[in-house]
């Protein structure tokens, strides 16, 4: 397969039993490496040295060369966690020749992501994801970013979910359903097989399942090869022919190719339009404009592609915790005992699952905090690589047009100074105030500003209430005792180590 023009092969069951192998000629609209659209605005180039630049927070060099970068590639988050340790909110460094300045105390957080969010771009790693999704609105920029933001925000505002709901936790029941009493199963997979599903479904209805495995073969290529998000200079791999790297262009090509093949026959059928697909057809701006199909399109794979697997790792890290502490888990059952829908074959509300109390608590005080500290210790989205268009003052740190600019969840959300003993999972953490007492800035596992996460309501819907439903059937444990918890892979998702295995039993 070359990339831009490639054949999609597709093996169709027939009734008779046999297999037909059907090969068809499709031609991909979008070529791997798109420039940058001229409307973006132009981004300086980056700084090479410290030279002309005094005021520059102090941070870690080099002894030998490429020590750093190596430091960096073995284990990012550990060197992040470094950084602060050794140099504090505000430290700066090369990579690859490139000055990077990571920024850490929550009120930095808050200026770079959202109160002085326009000085900056998204940084390199999503130049990368470009590859794989286009412009939509995870990699698209201004002025493309608001228009299409103002489009697809109301479908995602939690009083619309309510339809949603009931396909989640039908999609949970039937995949829970198939694991046995003792038996062994692995929770990264399933995890991703789930919330895949979900998201695959809520956007192109049934029509999506014969496309699930394809997809998620793709899009596990594809997140692999992303790697690490922040690292310049990646790109220059990506058309060398070496099959690791052949294999992101084929990957991207399949995805672009399925989400066309999709739009196409919506197009030929528009009846059957009751979901996500029928609706992004149908937006238009203030304009009255609709999108585009390619608009569409990449529009649908940004939605795949950040709907499934950060909450499927979420949830794998989750469980995996979970398993350790026996009272936490009696109390989620107890909970999903006292929620009865999960022991019926009803489906929730959204008041049901997302909604609070008379106090302003959460109705589903448990899992909302199991989800809450999960989201804390291996956040999903770890990083927030940013560029500077212009030179700016971030929290008195002056940062020059043309440096990278990182911040993490991963790192802030373990000062000690708002989470006491950061390195333990400890969901009873939130069960008092502690999310009203944050200063902004200290906990953002969905980001902020207008770069705030789309899904973040969808994402807690589906993660309480695939907890909730399998904590009323079943406890999962850990497959080998002396590992509960998994190690840590982290790429542009932090993801856990290997397939998690883990034991069945039932309640
Ligand atoms: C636990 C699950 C999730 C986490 C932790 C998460 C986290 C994030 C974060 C941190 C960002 C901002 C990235 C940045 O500023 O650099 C983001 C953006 C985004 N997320 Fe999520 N996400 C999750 C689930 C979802 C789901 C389920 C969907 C859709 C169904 C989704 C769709 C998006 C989109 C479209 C954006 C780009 C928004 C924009 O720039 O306007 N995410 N997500």
């Amino acid at each position: 397969m070359t990339h831009g023009h490639c054949v999609y092969l597709e093996a169709c069951a027939l009734k008779a039993g046999g297999f037909l192998i059907v090969v068809r000629q499709l031609t991909l609209a979008r070529p791997f490496s798109t420039p940058r659209p001229d409307s973006y605005a132009p981004i300086p180039p980056a700084i090479r040295s410290r030279k002309h630049f005094v005021d520059l927070p102090p941070g870690p060099t080099s002894r030998l060369p490429g020590q750093l970068l190596y430091r960096f590639q073995k284990d990012t988050p550990a060197f992040l966690i470094d950084l602060r340790q050794t140099y504090g909110d505000a430290s700066s460094f090369f990579l690859n020749g490139q000055l990077f300045i990571a920024l850490f105390s929550p009120e930095m957080v808050y200026q770079v992501t959202t109160s002085k969010q326009s000085s900056f771009v998204k940084g390199v790693g999503f130049a990368r994801m470009r590859k794989v999704l286009g412009e939509g609105l995870l990699t698209n920029e201004e002025p493309i970013h608001l228009r299409h933001r103002r489009m697809m925000q109301p479908p995602f505002k939690k009083d619309r979910l309510d339809s949603y709901s009931s396909l989640m936790t039908n999609l949970t029941r039937e995949q829970i359903a198939t694991w046995r009493d003792g038996s062994e199963i692995l929770l990264g997979p399933e995890m991703m097989r789930l919330t895949l599903a979900i998201v695959a479904q809520t956007l192109f209805g049934t029509s999506a399942r014969r496309y699930e495995r394809p997809i998620a073969e793709s899009m596990e290529v594809a997140i692999d090869r992303i790697e690490r998000t922040m690292l310049p200079g990646l790109q220059l791999f990506d058309d060398l022919p070496v099959p690791y790297w052949r294999k992101f262009g084929e990957a991207a090509d399949e995805l672009a190719l399925i989400a066309e093949e999709l739009i196409k026959t919506r197009r030929n059928d528009p009846n059957d339009s009751d979901d996500l697909l029928g609706l992004l057809l149908s937006l238009h701006d203030d304009d009255g404009v609709v999108f585009t199909d390619e608009e569409v399109r990449d529009e649908a794979l940004t939605l795949i592609l950040s709907g499934h697997e950060t909450t499927a790792n979420m949830l794998t890290w989750a469980f995996s915790w979970l398993a350790t502490r026996s009272d936490i888990q009696s109390a989620l059952r107890a909970e999903a005992d006292s929620a009865i829908w999960p022991q019926s074959d009803k489906t929730p509300s959204i008041e049901d699952v997302l909604g609070n109390d008379e106090n302003g608590a959460p109705k589903l005080p448990v899992a909302s905090a199991i989800v809450a500290e999960s989201l804390r210790m291996a956040p999903p989205v770890w990083v927030a690589p940013r560029r500077a268009i212009e030179d700016v003052e971030v929290d008195g740190v002056q940062v020059p047009a043309g440096a990278h600019v990182i911040v993490s969840q991963y790192v802030t959300q373990r000062d000690q100074q708002w989470f006491p003993e950061p390195n333990e999972w400890r969901p009873e953490r939130w069960y008092g105030d502690l999310a009203k007492r944050l200063p902004r800035g200290a906990y953002f596992p969905f980001g902020g500003g207008t770069r705030k996460c789309l899904g973040d309501q969808f994402a807690l819907l589906e993660s309480r209430i695939i907890l909730l439903e399998v904590a009323s059937r079943m406890r999962l444990g850990p497959a080998d005792a002396n590992q509960p918890v998994p190690k840590a892979q982290p790429r542009a998702t932090y993801r856990p180590k290997g397939p998690v295995p883990m034991k069945v039993s039932f309640n």
